[in-house]
């Protein structure tokens, strides 16, 4: 299994991810980690890890189609088997979303489809649900409600906070999304429509 990551951010779960490579519970390797941002410290997470990373600047480009027209041209030049998005924070053109689709997946913070887009858990606090959680999806054009993979199930408590309950999310998200390559890598997930079955799970 050959996967390339995207990211924006702290990098967290590729790190879990990383991880799980490491320790030869996934087989494979990441091959490539693409973040939009200079400073992602999700970078330093690849070096850390010997992955070869690279920066890609939106604004060398005119438009979100010629960028993502740009990336599709660099990512297939490892050939992935996978591409996945972890805290990737860019809409993704209608043309990244063809070329990958049924090998591009994403985690969200919530039990989609609630909560979906920016502030997921935000929105869970101030809704006031008793559970929330975190989903692992394959990605279509309908943003955070692709076909589910694997959801986590977190319960909040009234002292709940937006930060209290992204870092409760958080730990589960570190299990769900190593588990979830782990099942595609090993064959065993297939998509029915928008049924995702794992065999054996
Ligand atoms: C996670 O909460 C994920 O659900 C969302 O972005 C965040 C990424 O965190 N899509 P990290 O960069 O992996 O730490």
């Amino acid at each position: 299994m050959n996967i390339v990551v995207l990211i924006s951010g702290r990098g967290s779960n590729l790190k879990a991810i990383a991880k799980a490579f490491d320790k030869g519970k996934i087989e494979g390797k990441i091959s490539l980690v693409i973040s939009n941002r200079k400073d992602a410290p999700g970078l330093k997470v690849a070096q850390q890890f010997g992955i070869p990373s690279e920066f890609h600047n939106p604004s060398d480009f005119a438009s979100r189609e010629d960028y993502d027209r740009h990336l599709i041209n660099r990512i297939e030049m490892e050939k992935p088997d996978l591409v996945v998005l972890a805290g990737y924070m860019r809409i993704l053109s209608e043309e990244f979303i063809k070329t990958f689709e049924g090998r591009l997946v994403n985690i969200h913070p919530s039990l989609t489809p609630a909560f979906k887009g920016l502030h997921a858990q935000r929105q869970a606090v101030e809704y006031g649900v008793k559970f929330s959680g975190c989903t692992v999806h394959f990605v279509t054009a309908d943003l955070d409600a692709g076909p589910v993979i694997v959801q986590a199930v977190v319960p909040l408590t009234p002292e709940d906070s937006e930060d209290t309950l992204s870092e409760k999310i958080r730990y589960y998200e570190h299990k769900i999304y190593p588990q979830a390559i782990k099942w595609i890598s090993e064959g065993r997930v297939r998509q029915k429509g928008r049924i995702v079955v794992v065999e054996g799970a």
